[in-house]
């Protein structure tokens, strides 16, 4: 591979304290990593290995923690984004990188389809474009019509998935980020979103993301990073400050 990486994680750490406690929770344990544009990671291994917490850091969800996370930027700058300020980070966030959560955080009264549309507003696309865009990607995501002019709060599960992976990648990001994007979905979605994240890569979208099925990731990706749980002693050390 000759191209730069899109995104190179080196060495993140993170661990969470809790003072209350005076303890220390390790997760993410030296976790290294490449991705490509057009080409997607894949991140597994086993629950509490801190997979999450990796997509978080980069994403800044979370307060960085030790290593360095280098995202070679649309203009060609690589940025450190473990020490990136806010302000660059909601930029690139609107602009460059997305992240398509576990589980849809939607506002009680917002449409589905306005739900969906909302990246696209954020970017600067006009509010016909971006509705035409949502409801094709609706489609695609094979969401009942029905659906689409009320809120996604009361939807089942894998409804709610179909919405919340729609509204990630509609607007094609640069760098995706996918947790269990297909976690609950019924075979029949399930081929169509392989098909999509097919299509992205033919795009040139970097994407890295957390499966816990080896056959979906024997189908998607073209690389593969396994974490480890934190060794044994990290859980032993408490805070002593
Ligand atoms: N905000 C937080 N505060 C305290 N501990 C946390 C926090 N977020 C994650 N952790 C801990 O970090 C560890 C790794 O969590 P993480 O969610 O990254 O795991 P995961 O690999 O994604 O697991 P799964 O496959 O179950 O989703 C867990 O022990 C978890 O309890
Ligand atoms: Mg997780």
């Amino acid at each position: 591979m000759s191209e730069a990486p899109v995104l190179r994680v080196e060495n993140f750490s993170k661990q969470f304290t809790l003072h209350e406690q005076g303890k220390r929770i390790p997760s993410s344990h030296n976790v290294s990593l490449s991705v490509y544009s057009g080409q997607l990671t894949a991140l597994i291994g086993p629950t509490g290995a801190g997979k999450t917490t990796v997509l978080k850091g980069i994403y800044r969800t979370y307060l960085p923690g030790s290593g360095r996370i280098l995202y070679r930027t649309q203009a060609g700058h690589e940025i450190d984004l473990a020490q990136a300020d806010e302000h660059r980070m909601l930029a690139l966030r609107r602009m460059e990188i997305g992240y398509v959560t576990q589980f849809l955080h939607a506002l009680p009264r917002q449409a589905t389809e306005d739900v969906v549309a909302q990246p696209l507003l954020h970017k600067g696309i006009s509010k016909t474009d971006a509705q035409y865009q949502a409801r094709e990607m609706l489609a695609a995501m094979n969401l009942p019509q029905r659906l689409w002019g009320i809120s996604p709060s009361t939807f089942s599960g894998g409804e709610k998935q179909r919405v919340n992976l729609a509204r990630g990648l509609v607007s094609r990001p640069r760098l995706l980020l996918l947790d269990e994007p297909t976690a609950s979905l019924d075979q029949y979605t399930m081929e169509r979103v392989i098909r999509l994240i097919e299509k992205l890569k033919t795009e040139g979208v970097a994407m890295l993301a957390i499966f816990h099925q080896k056959e979906l990731v024997d189908r998607v990706a073209n690389n593969v990073v396994t974490l480890e749980p934190p060794p044994a002693e990290e859980y032993a050390l408490e805070e002593t400050a």
